[in-house]
């Protein structure tokens, strides 16, 4: 059966051989069958020359720095090097710095019009790793679903205030309506079904698109890092969260379908830089439900980084349940499964992200 992604892939690790001239098949040495990859060229009379590595100290001390998530390669120089779930090679970040002298936040909106990717579980899972990394950080839960309040454990027919009251009533202040989560350092503005009536109040509001940006100018100060939890839509909420961001990063599910939204998301996003934020960048795309297992994740991360090249985190999200279970106790999975695989992951993105977008 024909790969999804066009010609070449055919179901399995490797690409389509050309015909072959009938060439007498030479012998071939153990150390080819033993290298694992397939040949890339049609066989030659010439047999391969084993790979012979002269210097002994890198013979003896093979640079390991972790088991290889995929297939392994060799640098010009012959020294094996693990590649990550994105096809390159494996990066560690450092932890972030403390944070020392006055704050000014870093606003970044998880945004991507297609629902169920993971833009509220990166929210609350990014936020809380940063926390635990000492920043201060405050989320805004900007979809009138209200899954970022919920998956923090709040009812949401039990709000005094939502971030509607915010943006619609002008006496309302930004302390009125934060309230604190069961993080320490991690703070929430909640949201709920309300906030659908904002979408269509706001068409008649002046500089309806600022309005977000206008009622989070106080907390700037306050806070190290706001993530603003977006709706699964790019309609005027959404273009708000852009506008008051400083940077976005879009969560993507490693699904075929999910590739098929992004260019749309990617001309928003230029259009508001172009005519609201100028300051708005993209500051990475994360794959997220990764199943390394599957030949079908491999192939979207290809083609993934073949789009997005540098854009395109380190940092993969792993498919787990653990993530619906930490949603139903109402917590982020660094404290609900504090050690699982799940929380690692959200960690090193969090220092991922204090490298890429936080110059720390
Ligand atoms: N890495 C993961 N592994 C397994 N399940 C996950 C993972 N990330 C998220 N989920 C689950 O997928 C579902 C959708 O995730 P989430 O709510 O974060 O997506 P979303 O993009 O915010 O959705 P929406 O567009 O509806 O707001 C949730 O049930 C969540 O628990
Ligand atoms: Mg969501």
């Amino acid at each position: 059966m024909a790969g999804i992604f066009g010609r070449g892939h055919t179901g399995t690790t490797a690409p389509a051989m050309p015909p072959q001239a009938p060439v007498p098949a030479p012998p071939v040495s153990e150390d080819v069958e033993t290298m694992g990859s397939p040949l890339p060229f049609a066989r030659t009379s010439v047999p391969p020359e084993p790979l012979v590595v002269e210097q002994p100290a890198v013979a003896e001390q093979p640079l390991v720095v972790e088991q290889p998530l995929m297939d392994g390669a060799v640098d010009e120089i012959g020294v094996a090097v693990v590649l990550g779930p994105t096809g390159r090679p494996v990066q560690h970040f450092p932890d972030p710095r403390p944070v020392t002298g006055p704050t000014h936040a870093r606003v970044i909106s998880m945004c991507n019009q297609k629902g169920g990717v993971g833009k509220t579980t990166t929210t609350i899972n990014l936020g809380a790793a940063l926390a635990e990394f000492g920043r201060k950080v405050l989320l805004v839960d900007f979809d009138p679903q209200g899954s970022l309040s919920v998956g923090l454990g709040l009812n949401p027919h039990e709000m005094d205030l939502s971030v509607y009251n915010l943006l619609m009533e002008r006496d309302v202040r930004i302390d009125d309506v934060v309230v604190p989560t069961g993080v320490p350092g991690m703070d929430l503005l909640p949201s709920n079904i309300d906030l659908s009536a904002a979408e269509v109040q706001l068409v008649h509001e002046v500089a309806r698109e600022q309005t977000l940006q206008r009622v989070l100018a106080p907390a700037i100060e306050q806070y190290d890092v706001i993530l603003i939890d977006c709706q699964p839509s790019l309609g005027l909420l959404t273009v708000n969260a852009l506008t008051a961001s400083d940077g976005v990063i879009v969560p993507l599910e490693c699904e075929y379908f999910a590739l098929r939204g992004v260019a749309l998301l990617k001309t928003t996003i230029d259009k508001v830089r172009e005519r609201l934020n100028p300051r708005l960048e993209i500051e990475g795309v994360v794959g997220t439900m990764f199943d390394g297992r599957t030949l079908h994740s491999r192939e979207v991360m290809d083609r993934l980084v073949q789009a997005w090249g540098d854009k395109v985190f380190h940092t993969v999200i792993r498919r787990t349940v653990k993530f619906s279970d930490a949603t139903v106790a109402g917590e982020p999975i660094t404290s609900y499964a504090t050690a699982s695989g799940g929380a690692e992951s959200y960690r090193d993105l969090a220092r991922e992200v204090a490298v890429r977008c936080l110059d720390v």
